[in-house]
């Protein structure tokens, strides 16, 4: 394993990546990073912001170096924005990390995010969004992954248990 975080979470939006990394955070008693965060603090404006002003591609080219920075120099637990993998080079980047896929299925997406205008790429048609989404990223986040745990049904504390037990 390359050194750098403990664990690095990656999964769709609203699938519990912060919260599950701040529990398993307590657990391992390091500190924990969100590159979402790192974003906003770096530009000094939200992630819809940045979408609507710029667009994704450079949203994407800023989230490429966020999550270069996070995994250099941050050696606690790391939550990626959920379009992160969509990026080559991002993906790459993870290449030697240990990397959790907090999965979940539609129909927990649709029910857990709904009507979310703060989450942009959600803003119509949620359920078709998601199937879409879904089957367009699935792949990619299994091929960044060493491990794979589901989220349906569960609570965060019984998440950040079956990353645990993953790792
Ligand atoms: C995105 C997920 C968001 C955020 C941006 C784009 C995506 O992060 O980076 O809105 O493309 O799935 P979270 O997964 O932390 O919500």
């Amino acid at each position: 394993m390359t050194a750098g975080p403990l664990v690095v979470l990656v999964g769709p939006m609203g699938v519990g990546k912060t919260t599950v990394a701040a529990l398993l955070a307590e657990r391992l008693g390091c500190a924990y990073r969100d590159t979402d965060d790192d974003i906003v603090a770096e530009q000094g404006r939200t992630i819809a912001d940045i979408f609507v002003d710029d667009g994704e591609p450079v949203f994407r080219a800023v989230e490429k170096s966020a999550v270069g920075r996070a995994l250099a120099g941050h050696d606690g637990v790391l939550a990626l924005g959920g379009g992160s993998i969509l990026d080559e080079d991002t993906r790459a980047l993870l290449t030697g990390h240990r990397v959790v896929y907090l999965s979940m299925e539609v129909d927990e997406a649709v029910q857990r995010t709904g009507l979310n205008v703060a989450r942009p790429l959600l803003a119509v048609n949620p359920r078709r969004q998601w199937r879409d989404l879904m089957e367009a990223r699935r792949h990619l986040y299994t091929e960044v992954a060493s491990a794979v745990v589901p989220t349906d049904g569960r609570t965060p504390e019984e998440v950040a248990q079956a990353v645990l037990d993953a790792l």
